[in-house]
């Protein structure tokens, strides 16, 4: 690690042994302006973070250091941000203006990317319009995204997030899991002349989503389609075209990702198309004008008020500094309800890492768990074990303030219980003032020793609260930017490489062997069982393998 950034590193841990207590720091005068951050489409409220000025400032100059500050603007120019697979990490020129330039490998890859985003836009006008028809001359109603990871999450979390568009919009389905339920379930319901299928795959190589495909493609000609339609009812996004046009896809049908956009940094691109059918090509491109607003922030605005590095920055505080374990999502807005499946796949599949850019083994941890679900819903479950639990974490809360439904009382108490639990995780409730509520009410002596403790929220858990615009596609494309930055920012101070995620990897190579052993003819089981690693699977191999040869 180079000495200057290790140097900081020690200057901002030196900090945590005398950090005053969070009730303290926000009853300080002027707390929630001093940290009030104003973002596009958003403001941020970070006064719950158990920092100071003296602490940010250590943070800041510890992001200095790391190189971020400097290298930030190099996330919109040509740069090698992934060392480890010798790539480019340009996902936010997917998101620049046709009139702006990017060149890469001698290309400039703005027109490409426009190219691109004309097609998706032409067609999913043209399903919306009725004039894409399928076999039988019949509108379009239904379209099926086969994908899985960075290949569906992020449209899937937009296409929930926005209001549809008045004119005739399909209704959107995701199919990743490889499980069969799930597509027995979605196509049984599904008029095959009627359904347009998107195969969207990085690779192509996916094993779910060539397993989906497969059964899709068979679904559809079983129930009369012939394959001379096929082009009517499937189209591919991929950066392996080689493979999608094996599928019996013409050129036509296919739509480009590249090499230097990572899978969960792609909604942006082609890979955002269900996007665009559910909601409108404006409203796609509305997307990507809000992600561009962040874009500019993250490159000009100074530290001191810059969104994604603050964000980043209090988790690094939190995580590494006062030892916190997981970072709970908290979005009080139904509407976002996938916001943590799509950060889960953003910051720990980026950021959930080991080996040092330097060589070796980070020294200190990296990403946090996150996990999450909607609130209020998650009051009633496990926010219990938030409040008086043992594990120590941080909260992020987002919450839109102007809503598209007319029960405006129904959003006047989602916001009171957002406003509620961000104070709770904060100042808990401290067995004094528990006790002297207590007698001050009657309660007999006896019971108040036996039921205080039982009451007592420690609190001192730090959160930041995003307040969203609205749920308008600008507020929510400049929201997923805005992450987006964090991961930059976050990997680049940890020196690990954000972009790659090998770990997924091994899993992927047992469980092919694993096929094989199980779908091995009866003569070649013992062979292909006796081959595989480990002697708990085999025997497991053996119990299912009596069960489906039965
Ligand atoms: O297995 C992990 C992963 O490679 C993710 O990074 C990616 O988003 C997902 O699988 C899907 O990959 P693809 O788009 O190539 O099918």
């Amino acid at each position: 690690m180079p000495v200057d950034l290790e140097a900081a590193w020690a200057r901002v841990e030196a900090l945590a042994d005398e950090v005053p207590t969070l009730t303290d720091l926000l009853d300080a005068p002027g707390r929630f302006e001093a940290e009030r951050v104003i973002a596009p489409r958003m403001q941020m409220d970070f006064s719950r973070q158990r920092w100071n000025e003296g602490i940010r400032a250590a943070l800041i100059a510890l992001a200095d250091s790391s190189g971020v500050l400097a290298a930030r603007r190099n996330l919109f120019r040509a740069n090698h941000f992934n060392p480890v697979e010798g790539r480019a990490v340009l996902h936010a020129a997917l998101r620049m203006e046709r009139d702006q330039h990017l060149t890469f490998e001698g290309e400039d890859i703005i027109a490409s990317v426009h190219e691109a985003l004309d097609r998706v836009c032409a067609l999913a006008d043209d399903v919306r319009g009725g004039r894409w028809r399928g076999a039988n001359g019949g509108a379009i109603e239904h379209v099926v995204n086969i994908g899985i990871g960075g290949s569906a999450l992020g449209p899937a979390l937009v296409c929930d997030a926005l209001e549809p568009a008045a004119s005739h919009s399909p209704d959107i389905h995701f199919l990743a899991n490889v499980d069969g339920h799930e597509a027995a379930t979605l196509l049984a319901r599904l008029p095959a002349d009627r359904t347009l299928f998107v195969i969207a795959s990085k690779s192509f190589g996916t094993l779910e989503t060539k397993v989906n495909a497969e059964t899709a493609r068979r679904w559809f000609l079983e129930r009369g389609g012939r394959s001379e339609d096929i082009p009517k009812h499937f189209v591919a996004v991929s950066t392996n075209f080689e493979a999608a046009s094996s599928f019996g896809l013409p050129p036509g049908n296919l739509f480009p990702l590249w090499d230097w956009v990572g899978g969960r940094l792609s909604m942006w691109s082609p890979i955002g198309m269900p996007i665009a059918f559910r909601h409108g090509s404006a409203a796609f491109r509305a997307l990507l004008a809000g992600a561009r607003e962040m874009d500019k922030h993250f490159e000009e605005a100074a530290p001191e008020v810059n969104a994604p590095l603050l964000l980043a920055l209090a988790e690094i505080w939190n995580t590494n500094c006062l030892g916190t374990e997981s970072l709970a999502l908290l979005p009080y807005a139904s509407a976002l309800g996938r916001l943590p499946d799509y950060l889960q796949q953003l910051e720990m599949e980026s950021n959930g890492k080991r080996a040092s850019l330097d060589g070796g083994i980070v020294s200190r941890h990296t990403s946090p768990i996150l996990w999450g679900n909607v609130g209020t819903t998650g009051q009633h479950a496990y926010h219990q074990l938030l409040h008086q639990g043992t594990r120590r974490f941080s909260a992020e809360f987002v919450l839109p303030l102007r809503v598209r439904h007319e029960l405006g009382e129904h959003h006047r108490w989602l916001v009171s219980h957002c406003f509620a639990q961000a104070e709770a995780f904060a100042r808990g409730r401290q067995l004094t003032e528990l006790e002297q509520v207590m007698r001050a009410r009657g309660v007999p002596e006896d019971r108040v020793t036996a039921e205080a403790t039982h009451r007592v929220l420690p609190g001192g858990h730090p959160s930041t609260l995003v307040l969203l615009e609205d749920l308008s596609p600008e507020s929510v494309g400049a929201l997923v930017a805005l992450h987006e930055h964090k991961v930059f920012v976050q990997g680049m101070i940890w020196r690990i490489n954000s972009f790659d995620q090998w770990g997924v990897e091994l899993g992927k190579i047992i469980g092919d062997r694993i096929e094989g052993a199980i779908t091995a003819l009866e003569g070649d089981a013992a062979a292909a069982i006796a081959s595989l690693d480990d002697p708990t699977t085999r025997e497991l191999v053996k119990i299912f393998r009596s069960i489906a040869h039965d």
